[in-house]
């Protein structure tokens, strides 16, 4: 059932090389209900783009390929949409598209599979998908038990679910099922770089196809693809601090980008923390951080997991000691 030895060098975006002693692909939940009986203590892989894989790696992996996409029901205004774990995020938003459904254009080319979409709740441009979310169903790893999760179980939050916190570790999704508009789309075009690009394109009315087009150019302009450096995303969250400590820091600099988020609390851009730290565009041999985002890691060609986990904390430390604020990572660490 196992494979030896296995480099899963071409399993995560930041290409690093390592190896799992043991390596099996499932596509469907039987064959993975039976792999579970035997071996509990597995790491489940999927689109591989949210981990930083720092060593080679004993425990079982298995990589979770079921594929499908389903209709499930249509209604006037809307449809239901189902997607097996183991479908291309971006070539499902492509998917939908060329169907005319709405609601996952703004998440167009985010590096991953659908069933790791909603461990962190995924987002960008003004949409996550908990805003498209209906349910999902997963495998409890102990039992075998398939279970269904409603949208208040998954307890999202910005980067976050249950399967990141209280749930870690204890399920595989296996397929996650979205509510999309069939009609009267509802246009997410308040972001500044979207309305940024859509004046570049000529675009007045924009339709899904125009944003999804804004937004791949945008994501394409400064963010790296993995094809060519290794990367995953974002590698830290945007820190969220008190008022008065964001009035601190304000008044050293002024021109600071910040979203509020109470009249308490303000989020601050983790690229713009790491920037001014002097980090954008640093390379420590294969490793460094991204020349376009500051928040973005990379590994040139050959870094290892250590390496790129070294730069993250030097960042944390410097960030720290300047701005009194410790990032937290968004990428899992193995
Ligand atoms: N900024 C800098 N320097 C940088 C990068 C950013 O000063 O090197 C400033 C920008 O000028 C801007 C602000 O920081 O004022 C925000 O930057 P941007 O719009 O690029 O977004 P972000 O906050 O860095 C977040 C998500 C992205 C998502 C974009 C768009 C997180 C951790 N990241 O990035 O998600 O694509 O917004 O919605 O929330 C991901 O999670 O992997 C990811 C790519």
């Amino acid at each position: 059932m196992f494979q030896k030895n296995v480099s899963l060098k071409a399993y995560n975006t930041f290409g690093i090389d390592v190896i799992a002693e043991k390596f099996a692909e499932v596509s469907s939940a039987d064959s993975l209900a039976s792999l579970l009986s035997v071996n509990k203590d597995v790491i489940i892989l999927s689109g591989g783009s949210n981990i930083l894989l720092t060593k080679d790696l004993s425990r079982p992996v298995v990589l979770i390929n079921n594929k499908g996409i389903k209709i499930i029901e249509k209604t006037g205004d809307h449809v239901l949409v189902r997607a097996e774990a183991g479908e291309n995020w971006h070539e499902f938003v492509m998917w939908c598209l060329k169907k005319d459904f709405g609601g996952l254009e703004n998440l167009s080319l985010i590096p991953g599979n659908v069933g790791t979409s909603p461990m962190q709740n995924i987002g960008a441009y003004g949409v996550e998908i908990k805003d498209r979310f209906v349910s999902l169903e997963a495998m409890e790893i102990k039992t075998g038990k398939i279970l269904s999760f409603s949208k208040e179980q998954c307890a999202f939050g910005y980067r976050e679910s249950i399967f990141k916190n209280e749930l870690k570790g204890q399920y595989v999704i296996l397929s996650v099922t979205f509510k999309l508009s069939v009609k009267n789309h509802a246009i997410v075009d308040g972001y500044g770089a979207i309305k940024e690009q859509l004046r570049k394109d000529g675009v007045k009315n924009p339709t899904i196809q125009n944003i999804s087009d804004a937004v791949i150019k945008i994501r394409q302009s400064k963010l790296p693809d993995p094809k060519d450096i290794g990367n995953s995303g974002s590698f830290f969250k945007n820190p969220v601090i008190s008022e008065e400590h964001f009035k601190q820091i304000q008044s050293d600099f002024p021109d600071m980008p910040f979203y509020r988020i109470s009249e308490e609390l303000v989020k601050v851009p983790a690229g713009w923390l790491v920037e001014t730290s002097g980090f954008k565009g640093k390379r420590y041999g294969d490793a460094g951080v991204h020349k376009k985002q500051a928040l973005v890691l990379v590994n040139y060609d050959k870094a290892t997991g250590s390496e790129v986990l070294e730069v993250a904390r030097k960042i944390q430390n410097t960030v720290k000691t300047n701005f009194n604020i410790a990032l937290e990572m968004e990428v899992n660490i193995l």
